[in-house]
């Protein structure tokens, strides 16, 4: 097929970066792939990529001149970084070193893939590949965060044996993977007519004017299924508890502490909502009283608290959930599957959304997760880990199955 006819990329630019890893000879299969989708593509590599993979494998491949230098007196008469960066309909870097998710978490641009990294306005998608160690290191899932935080795309690392000879997670994902995640960047629109109300993070209950009781919910579940829905054509309006998350600037947010406070603006926003997906860690209890001033502690060597029922607000909307979608999840470290069903059953959703939290690496407070999702039907689909933002829409297509199937 020749490029810009058909496929799922017919007529796009993208813009292949390739930086310095083992990988990086299959960003030559990746070129391959994206043009047999009807992509245009353009590459431009590091220095250290230069050492792995020749420009000239490259610069035949793509068919385009290969961008190397940021000095160079050919390309950047015409600003040549500026020129690359707005040609691009979407950004790709495969491999991605540990050196380069560095270099672009912090703004660093020191050559001209970096500099184009921070002039590029598309979307972005980043293939990480490294030793297992260094994928694991703090650095750089600190890195990754911040950049899946403003927004970029994340394919993640395969698992198996490394060129380091090591077993573990780090290859680059598979070629097929890579190619489907840049095509999703185009594929927005199929949420287009669908209004989302979903809710994030944990709630806050008071106790005095200084402390509170609340949960581990860092709120990330819910603002990348915001993120998703935005990027898929949906109106988008969330309801976050306290979280330190960015929302996406497309949608709009409603912020509040308590539980009471939560389905309050529910209740508000629902009657404009066709989907409500309940992503929030809810508060089941609260502080029965709470203190007008600081609690001091004087001579006390205890003190009990007695805490009250909070309405639980998927069963409360039941009766007023007419033809709309309920999208619930469980937060189970234990029995996950049982207590999901019973559940969703009880609280009347179409879709749960289970996941065991007992872990460290998924579910609160990090960037991946895994669970498995539930119908009414019990269809179980299990979801493997994933970014939180990938798992946003295997979530959000299940929710549009079961739309298409309501009759919508
Ligand atoms: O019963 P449990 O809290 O485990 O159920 C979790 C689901 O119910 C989540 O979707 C959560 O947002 C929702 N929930 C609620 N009201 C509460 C507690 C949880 O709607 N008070």
């Amino acid at each position: 097929m020749k490029s810009g006819e058909t496929g799922q990329l017919a007529g796009k630019n993208v813009l292949l970066g390739v930086t310095g890893g083992i990988g990086a000879y299959k960003a030559a299969y990746l070129v391959r792939e994206l043009q047999r989708q009807g992509a245009v593509v353009s590459v431009v590599m590091t220095e250290s990529a230069t050492r792995f993979i020749a420009p000239l494998t490259m610069e035949t491949l793509s068919g385009h001149p290969v961008g190397l230098d940021m000095f160079s007196l050919t390309e950047e008469r015409t600003i040549g970084h500026i020129d690359r960066a707005g040609w691009a309909d979407v950004f790709l870097v495969a491999p991605a070193t540990a050196n380069y998710i560095g270099k672009a978490a912090c703004g660093i641009a020191d050559d001209l893939l970096t500099t184009i990294t921070l002039a590029v306005t598309c979307p972005v998608v980043l293939a990480p590949a490294m030793n297992s160690r260094m994928w694991a290191h703090p650095a750089v899932r600190k890195n990754l965060e911040t950049l899946v935080q403003r927004g970029v795309y994340v394919v993640w690392p395969g698992e198996g044996e490394l060129a380091c000879r090591e077993e573990g997670p780090g290859r680059l994902a598979e070629t097929g993977d890579i190619v489907k995640t840049v095509a999703g960047c185009f594929e927005a629109g199929d949420l287009s007519d669908i209004r989302v109300l979903i809710t994030a993070g944990p709630t806050r209950e008071p106790l005095d004017p200084v402390r509170f009781i609340s949960n581990r919910s860092s709120g990330r579940m819910g603002f990348a299924l915001a993120k998703a829905a935005v990027r898929r054509g949906a109106r988008v309006q969330i309801i976050s508890g306290p979280v330190e998350v960015a929302a996406p600037a497309e949608a709009s947010v409603r912020r509040v502490n308590t539980a009471r406070e939560m389905l309050s603006q529910i209740e508000q926003v629902l009657p404009d909502s066709d989907w409500l997906v309940m992503a929030a860690a809810v508060a089941d209890f609260a502080p029965s009283s709470v203190h007008k001033d600081k609690v001091k502690k004087g001579d006390m060597l205890e003190l009990t608290l007695t805490l009250a029922r909070n309405p639980d607000i998927l069963e409360t909307l039941k009766p007023f959930k007419g033809g709309r979608l309920f999208v619930g999840f469980a937060a189970e470290t234990r029995d996950m599957l049982e207590n999901a069903r019973k559940k969703a059953k009880e609280k009347g959703l179409d879709l749960i959304v289970a996941n065991d939290v007992s872990g460290q690496e998924t579910g609160f407070e990090t960037d991946e997760n895994s669970g498995v999702i539930l119908d009414q039907g019990d269809l179980a689909e299990e979801v493997p880990r994933m970014t939180k933002l990938q798992m946003a829409d295997r979530i959000l297509d299940a929710a549009l199955k079961v739309w298409k199937e309501k009759g919508n």
